[in-house]
């Protein structure tokens, strides 16, 4: 399979605008689509602070970051994907949702494209069997804030040929990241040790044994953790822990798994952490 240059990023939420900018600042031309206008505007401006973050912290140059938007195109059709090497997909967290995507793109791109999913915990191998060309799919798990975050977990479909997965190693290398492969499992490597962590914290909190507060700071003070594991969810998104628990507990079909009821009970209420200004945390828009 020859190198993988032109990158396509479908979804333009907090993974997908992350994803682009990381790819377009490495060099790479990047196409980022999401349904909406107003979305792909959203995208720009965080991309946009993110890059005044490292310009702040004199890691880029003004020229460096005005190169990596400029490296970005926006669309709201799928038809731009056409001349992608690979397409990175960072929809909605619902298989039927990401199997349709996958069946679109099946349509429009060459069969050597390679689709890969930024799923947190849905299983690649089902994902796959959606599209026609099986083994040009995998799993590129990037990890929030993507800016930041060193580690793309690379999960390997049953299908997935191994010349995909040479690729993609080499392309998160190239990305400025460091790849790390897991074979195919409900919630992989990362999220089936984090997500079980942050909900025993939240059960924590519903047993009424400490603060969110209190919670948080112990993890920091005791298990040098960079934040406690309710700010953490906060971070990732409730709702977001919340479909990788249920995935862990539907796939595994194991109780240990099992979502707090509090947690339930705040995606409810739409307190879904800092995207909502209201989770474990209180969050005023900035
Ligand atoms: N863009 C660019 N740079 C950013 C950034 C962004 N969006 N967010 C933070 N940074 C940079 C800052 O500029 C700073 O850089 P410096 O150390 O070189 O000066 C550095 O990151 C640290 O930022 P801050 O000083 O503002 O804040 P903290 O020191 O408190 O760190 C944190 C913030 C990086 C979020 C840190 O608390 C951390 O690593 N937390 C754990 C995050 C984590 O576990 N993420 C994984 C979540 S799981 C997931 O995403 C998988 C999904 O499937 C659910």
């Amino acid at each position: 399979m020859t190198t993988l240059q032109a990158i396509g990023v479908i979804g333009a939420g907090t993974m997908g605008n992350g994803i682009a900018q990381v790819c377009a600042a490495a060099g790479f031309p990047v196409v980022l689509q999401d349904l909406s206008q107003a979305a792909l505007d959203r995208a720009r401006k965080t991309m946009e602070g993110s890059l005044a973050r490292q310009i702040k912290k004199g890691t880029l140059t003004d020229t460096q970051a005005a190169d990596t938007l400029a490296r970005i195109t926006t669309a709201t059709t799928l038809d731009p994907m056409a001349d992608r090497d690979i397409v990175i997909e960072a929809i909605v967290e619902k298989l039927e949702v990401k199997a349709g995507i996958l069946g679109k793109l099946d349509q429009i791109c060459p069969e050597q494209t390679v689709f890969a999913s930024n799923t947190s915990s849905i299983s690649l191998t089902q994902l796959a069997a959606a599209s026609a060309h099986p083994g040009r799919v995998i799993g590129m798990h990037f990890f929030n804030p993507v800016p930041v975050m060193q580690l793309v977990e690379i999960i390997r479909a049953l299908q997935t040929t191994d010349a995909v997965s040479d690729a993609v190693t080499a392309l998160t290398r190239a990305i400025g990241k460091t790849p790390r492969v897991s074979k195919d499992s409900y919630g992989f490597i990362v999220n089936r040790l984090l997500a079980p962590q942050i909900n025993e914290a939240i059960n924590c909190v519903y047993e009424g044994l400490a603060t969110a507060e209190d919670i948080d700071s112990m993890m920091k003070l005791g298990a040098n953790h960079p934040m406690g594991p309710l700010a953490l969810g906060d971070l990732i998104g409730l709702d977001v822990v919340l479909n990788i628990m249920e995935t862990l507990y539907q796939g595994f079909d194991d109780p240990k798994y099992r979502p707090s009821p509090l947690l339930k009970q705040m995606v409810h209420a739409g307190y879904l952490g800092r995207k909502t200004g209201k989770g474990f945390g209180s969050y005023p828009a900035a």
